[in-house]
């Protein structure tokens, strides 16, 4: 299972310290959520932020881009050290166009759904993607309720990629926690996102580790 710890739940009083506790745990990616105060009803941190993060990182920057007309900022996102660039599927009128420019920036390439929207309508694009990120709570803010439909929606994404020949990862973003890691894990996820599960737990290097051990 990789292991994808969200920093919108680290100290940012205190951010080299809680990117090199990631550094030294079995976290595989670094989840970094950017949201614009108009896709979501939040708004976290930007690529100057980003740009401070990856100075410390020693592990890829999966991004998580909660904003609208994402187009306009690949080459930024890029520049600050983005691997993983994900938009999110409602947040796209040219999906198609847009992940030819995160793999002509030489990124790998996501799409995030919400809750609402079924994982089918990735049916034409899938073989197109690198990752695939299923909200399992309405994007905007850690410390979430998961919501439990995401379990049958990894099995359908999983079921669609086998088919397809498709060699996109499953990630799962709100909520998880051991309980709720593990239901996904047997559905087939790839990769869990966690934020203050891991953040608010006494331990976060071992809370990685349990996570870490979810098959
Ligand atoms: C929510 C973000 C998540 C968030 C998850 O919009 O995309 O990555 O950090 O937080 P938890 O794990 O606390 O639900
Ligand atoms: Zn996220």
């Amino acid at each position: 299972m990789i292991i994808s710890p969200s920093l919108l739940s680290c100290d940012f009083a205190n951010i080299q310290r809680d990117v090199e506790m990631l550094n030294n745990s079995s976290a595989d990616w670094l989840h970094i959520d950017v949201m614009d105060g108009v896709f979501v009803p939040n708004i976290s941190f930007g690529l100057p932020v980003i740009e401070a993060m990856n100075r410390h990182a020693k592990k890829p920057l999966d991004v998580h881009l909660m904003i609208v007309n994402p187009d306009q900022y690949v080459a930024d996102f890029k520049k600050v050290g983005a691997d993983y660039l994900t938009v999110h599927y409602e947040a796209c009128t040219h999906l198609h166009r847009t992940i030819q420019l995160i793999h002509q920036h030489e990124m790998k390439a996501g799409v995030a759904l919400n809750p609402h929207t079924p994982v089918e309508v990735l049916s034409e694009i899938i073989c197109d993607l690198d990752l695939v990120l299923i909200m399992s709570v309405n994007p905007g803010f850690g410390g979430q309720k998961f919501i439990p439909q995401a379990v049958e929606k990894v099995r359908k994404l999983k079921k669609m990629i086998q088919e397809s020949g498709s060699s996109a990862l499953i990630e799962i973003d709100g909520g998880v926690n051991l309980e709720t890691g593990k239901l996904l894990a047997d559905a087939g996820a790839d990769a869990l996102v966690a934020g203050s599960f891991v953040f608010n737990s006494v331990d976060p290097s071992k809370t990685i580790a349990d996570l870490k051990g979810l098959n």
